[in-house]
């Protein structure tokens, strides 16, 4: 690309360097837009001034803004693209022009976030500092998820819940913003395990004796993973009730799992507390009935 740029027809004053038509070069820009121009020297981007992208080289605002030359002379705000004031997917199509090939996007494809409805400029803004580019702090991102998701923001605020509001944890340890592989955009660690096993890694297996819905069905069979009013963020108040919805023959359907042999005296208290006994329940390696 830079080689056929630099036969292109010359614009502006002699002095400037050979660009394709209707292009000014960010020295251009800056004569207006001084205090822009001169933080953007801090912003990661300014590799493309200097050269990163050979093709953009002196020529960085204009790799985001398109072509400026009509807008320098008439100064018209008509005359330039602002990314953040196009269709999402337009949008999303000026920045993958250099982010299109990043681990990070590989799924993006896949995600709510790219049916055309939230562009990158929703989480990223380019002139506001690092902090608003590229936002690091679990507050920063918990705070600019929870303005369009406030719902789930509010499950978070339930009594059992991983600990966002106090900012030791953030979504994206949990979701990738940029899509992902798995439902939801949940984001994977290796093997396109759910992301929940990079931090309960105890709980990865491979068991001996596996508990079938663990695997098969998820963490989210029996887990609320925004926060829950049932200890453990179970899905039931009482842990026998979840396991029952599965391990009895008396509850809607038929039973997934075995029916609790007669020992069982479902009636007595001594019974009521499944995992008193079935304390693996993520499964053992020793232990068929998961008790050890
Ligand atoms: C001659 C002065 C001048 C030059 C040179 C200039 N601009 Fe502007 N630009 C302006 C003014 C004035 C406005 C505000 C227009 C308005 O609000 O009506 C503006 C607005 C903008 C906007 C906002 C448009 C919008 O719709 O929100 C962008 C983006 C922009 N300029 C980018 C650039 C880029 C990139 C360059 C270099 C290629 C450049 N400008 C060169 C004067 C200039
Ligand atoms: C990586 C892409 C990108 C680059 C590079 C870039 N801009 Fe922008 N610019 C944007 C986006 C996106 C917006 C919309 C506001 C926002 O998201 O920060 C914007 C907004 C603007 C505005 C409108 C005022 C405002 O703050 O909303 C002006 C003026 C502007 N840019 C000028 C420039 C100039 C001058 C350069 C080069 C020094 C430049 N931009 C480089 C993406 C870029
Ligand atoms: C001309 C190529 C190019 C375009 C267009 C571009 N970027 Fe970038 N972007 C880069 C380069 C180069 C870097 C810095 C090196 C790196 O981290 O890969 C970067 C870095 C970033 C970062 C990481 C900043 C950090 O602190 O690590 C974010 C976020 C980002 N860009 C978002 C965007 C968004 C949003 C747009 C569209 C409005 C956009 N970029 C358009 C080339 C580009
Ligand atoms: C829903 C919000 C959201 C959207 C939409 C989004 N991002 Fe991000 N992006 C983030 C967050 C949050 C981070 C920081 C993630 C982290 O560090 O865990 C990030 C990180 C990045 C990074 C830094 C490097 C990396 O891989 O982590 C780049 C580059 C980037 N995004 C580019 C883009 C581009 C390009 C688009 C549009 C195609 C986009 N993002 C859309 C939220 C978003
Ligand atoms: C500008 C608003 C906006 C922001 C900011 C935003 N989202 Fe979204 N998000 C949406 C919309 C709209 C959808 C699609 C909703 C739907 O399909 O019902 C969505 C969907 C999702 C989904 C479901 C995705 C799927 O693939 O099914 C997840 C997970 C999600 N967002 C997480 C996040 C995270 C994490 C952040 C912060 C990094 C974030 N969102 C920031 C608007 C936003
Ligand atoms: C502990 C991990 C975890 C954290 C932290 C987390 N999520 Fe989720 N989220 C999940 C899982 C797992 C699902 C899929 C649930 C399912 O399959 O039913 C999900 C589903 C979603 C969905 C789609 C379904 C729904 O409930 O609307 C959205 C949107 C969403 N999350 C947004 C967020 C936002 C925003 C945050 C931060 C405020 C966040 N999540 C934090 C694990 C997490
Ligand atoms: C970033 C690391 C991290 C990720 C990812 C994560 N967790 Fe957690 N989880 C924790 C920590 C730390 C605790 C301890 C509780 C606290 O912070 O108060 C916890 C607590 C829990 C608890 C409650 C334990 C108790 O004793 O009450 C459950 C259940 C749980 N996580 C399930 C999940 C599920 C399901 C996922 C995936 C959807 C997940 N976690 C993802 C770090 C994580
Ligand atoms: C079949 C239902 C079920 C499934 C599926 C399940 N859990 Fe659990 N989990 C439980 C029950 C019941 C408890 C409470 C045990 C007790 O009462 O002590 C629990 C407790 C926990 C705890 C807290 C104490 C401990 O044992 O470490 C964490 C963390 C946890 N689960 C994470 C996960 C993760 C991560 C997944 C997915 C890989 C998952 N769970 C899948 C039923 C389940
Ligand atoms: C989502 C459905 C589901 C839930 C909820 C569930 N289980 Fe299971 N469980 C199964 C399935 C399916 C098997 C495998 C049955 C088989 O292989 O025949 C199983 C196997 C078991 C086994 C091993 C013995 C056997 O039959 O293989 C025990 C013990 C067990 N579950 C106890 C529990 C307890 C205690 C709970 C509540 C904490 C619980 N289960 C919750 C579906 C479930
Ligand atoms: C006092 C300890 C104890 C409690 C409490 C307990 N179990 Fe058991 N459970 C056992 C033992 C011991 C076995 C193995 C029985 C055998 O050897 O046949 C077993 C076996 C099972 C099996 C395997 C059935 C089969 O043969 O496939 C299931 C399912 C089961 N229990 C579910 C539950 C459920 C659900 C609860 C709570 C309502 C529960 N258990 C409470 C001790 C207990």
């Amino acid at each position: 690309m830079a080689a056929i740029f630099l036969f292109g027809p010359s614009l502006c004053s002699a002095q400037s360097p050979s660009r394709p038509p209707g292009y000014a070069g960010s020295d251009t820009c800056q004569v207006c837009h001084e205090d822009i121009a001169k933080a953007f020297q801090k912003n990661p981007h300014h590799v493309v001034e200097t050269g990163a992208k050979p093709a953009w080289k002196g020529m960085a605002c204009e790799s985001c803004h398109g072509p400026g030359g009509k807008h320098a002379e008439s100064a018209d705000a008509a005359a330039i693209v602002n990314p953040s004031k196009q269709p999402a997917a337009k949008t999303d199509q000026i920045c993958l022009k250099c982010h299109l090939n990043q681990p990070t996007h590989a799924g993006r494809i896949r995600s709510s976030h790219v049916k055309d409805q939230v562009s990158c400029t929703s989480c990223h803004a380019i002139h506001q500092g690092p902090d608003k580019l590229r936002p690091t702090r679990a507050d920063d991102i918990n705070r600019k998820c929870a303005s369009c998701h406030n719902s789930v923001w509010a499950q978070f605020q339930r009594p059992y819940k991983h600990r966002l509001p106090e900012g030791a944890m953030s979504c994206t340890d949990c979701h990738n913003p940029h899509g992902s592989f798995l439902a939801r955009s949940v984001r994977t660690v290796a093997a396109n395990e759910p992301s929940c096993l990079r931090c309960h890694s105890d709980l990865r297996g491979p068991f001996a004796f596996e508990h079938a819905p663990v695997r098969l069905e998820g963490c989210t069979t029996c887990h609320e993973p925004h926060g829950s009013a049932n200890p453990r963020m179970l899905t039931r108040h009482e842990v026998r009730f979840l396991c029952l919805e599965c391990h009895s023959n008396i509850a809607a359907g038929s039973a997934l799992g075995g029916v609790p042999p007669a020992i069982h005296d479902l009636r007595s208290p001594r019974f009521r507390n499944c995992t008193i006994c079935h304390v693996k329940i993520h499964g053992s390696n020793v232990d068929a009935y998961l008790e050890r």
